[in-house]
């Protein structure tokens, strides 16, 4: 249901949170379930609503899917669709990663042009690129996407770029491939990597995951598998952020400190004191006032681009002049509009955001326009003196679990209005 957070902000955030697993990941894991006729357990899939959409898709394609809490349960024993339904797919652009799935199985997909964030063009040139160079036709049908395999052998590819839902919906269609599959460039994102051992533990052979370079050699038939979905790093960074906006104390207990290098060290430029360890997760406690600093949003081990908001707003508190650099999206910068009502000092000029700190931020209506600018509305209302009220949280369920109580078990006060 939409609704709206009203934040009382301006004041520290203090104390522990453990975050869901991730969300992307679990997407993967779920789409990747279609690849075997025998049961897949995931566990710790995150309660957002972006999961209950997916699995809808799964549905309509033959699976059952039953969600328990953070257990989802899945069987494609027959897949009965090779076409995704087009109002499910034009809600999420995970969707598209059916297509791997359904060519390695039934030998032919077809999706609509998937939905998603409105954050940059967003081909899907990877994708393509891949599944024809693993044999497959792919055209349009009508204003869908349609790849029949004929059938599918591995290849070496190489792609352009190395997009994340492309390596995962390539690597689908090659585990089920006859022979050798390399994919140069691929992503080497920790939920791609994840993906993979899933993948590896219902069977496939693949190596080189969390690599540029990854090698698959087909196998037959894939099984079932019991998994459990790592934690999810954008939303610990989230909570990292919020904890720095408003000079406080937040310990993320289950966040990978391994997959996070590039947010540690970048809180450490902030000035934050940052603690990370087994069982610790990372803890990040301001000790001194934050100052500015630059930063790329770039693809992993970079500095995230779904964390290029939140860290926009967290540096509206830092003194001086920070830049953040802008590299994977070419429209990722709508939330500025809404970061100035609340007073602060940001201008864009395309690719770079430049934001004068440190500035009083004051409670204001604003507008999520996505996931992560809705998050960065978030850290800096919790930031800002007074009341913000954020408008269109629909944004926000599709990405963070239980968002109002992490936050008050963090000493907020937010509270979510229908
Ligand atoms: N790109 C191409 N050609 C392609 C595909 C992508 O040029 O065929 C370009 C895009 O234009 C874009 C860049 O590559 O500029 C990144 O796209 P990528 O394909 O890597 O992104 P994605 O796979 O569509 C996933 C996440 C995003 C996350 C990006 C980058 C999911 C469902 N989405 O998207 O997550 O920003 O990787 O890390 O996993 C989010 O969680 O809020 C989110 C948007």
């Amino acid at each position: 249901m939409d609704g709206r957070y009203v934040i009382h902000g301006g004041r520290p955030l203090r104390g522990e949170v453990a975050v869901s697993g991730s969300k992307n990941a679990a997407l993967y894991a779920l789409a990747a379930a279609l690849l075997t006729a025998d049961p897949v357990t995931l566990r710790n899939v995150p309660e957002i609503a972006d999961i209950g959409e997916m699995a809808e898709i799964l549905r309509a394609l033959g699976a059952e899917v039953v969600i328990d809490g953070e257990r989802v349960d899945v069987q494609a024993a027959e897949l009965t669709s090779s076409q995704a339904p087009d109002d499910l797919v034009t809600k999420l652009r995970a969707s598209f990663l059916v297509m791997g799935p359904l060519l390695g199985r039934t030998g032919e997909a077809e999706c609509a042009a998937p939905g998603g964030d409105v954050i940059g063009s967003r081909p899907l040139d990877v994708h393509f690129a891949g599944f024809r160079a693993l044999g497959a036709e792919v055209g349009r049908r009508g204003a869908n996407w349609h790849a029949a395999a004929r059938p599918l052998r591995g290849a070496r590819i190489f792609f352009d770029y190395p997009s994340v839902l492309g390596t995962v919906n390539v690597l689908f269609a090659a585990v089920l491939a006859e022979g050798h599959t390399t994919i140069v460039n691929a992503a080497p994102e920790p939920e791609v990597a994840m993906a993979a051992a899933l993948l590896a533990q219902m069977g496939a052979r693949i190596s080189g995951h969390g690599t540029p370079m990854l090698e698959v050699e087909g196998v037959a038939r894939l099984h079932g598998a019991d998994f459990e979905v790592i934690a999810d790093r954008l939303e610990a960074g989230t909570y990292l952020l919020a904890g720095a906006a408003t000079r406080g104390d937040v310990g993320v207990t289950n966040a990978v400190p391994g997959h996070m290098d590039s947010v540690i060290s970048k809180l450490r430029e902030l000035g934050m004191r940052v603690e990370t360890g087994d069982g610790l997760g990372i803890r990040a406690a301001c000790v001194e006032a934050p100052r500015a600093l630059q930063v790329q949003a770039v693809p992993y081990p970079g500095f995230p681009t779904d964390l290029h908001p939140q860290m926009a707003a967290a540096l509206t508190q830092a003194s001086g002049v920070s830049l953040v650099h802008e590299r994977v999206y070419d429209n990722r910068t709508l939330y500025i509009s809404e970061l100035r009502k609340l007073g602060a000092r940001i201008i864009t000029g395309g690719e770079s955001v430049i934001i004068e700190g440190s500035t009083p931020l004051f409670g204001a209506h604003v507008r999520a326009l996505d996931i992560r600018a809705g998050a960065s509305l978030v850290v800096a209302g919790l930031a800002a003196e007074g009341q913000t009220t954020i408008h269109d949280i629909d944004h926000l369920d599709r990405g963070y679990a239980h968002l109002e109580a992490r936050l008050a078990s963090l000493g907020a006060e937010v509270e979510r209005l229908p």
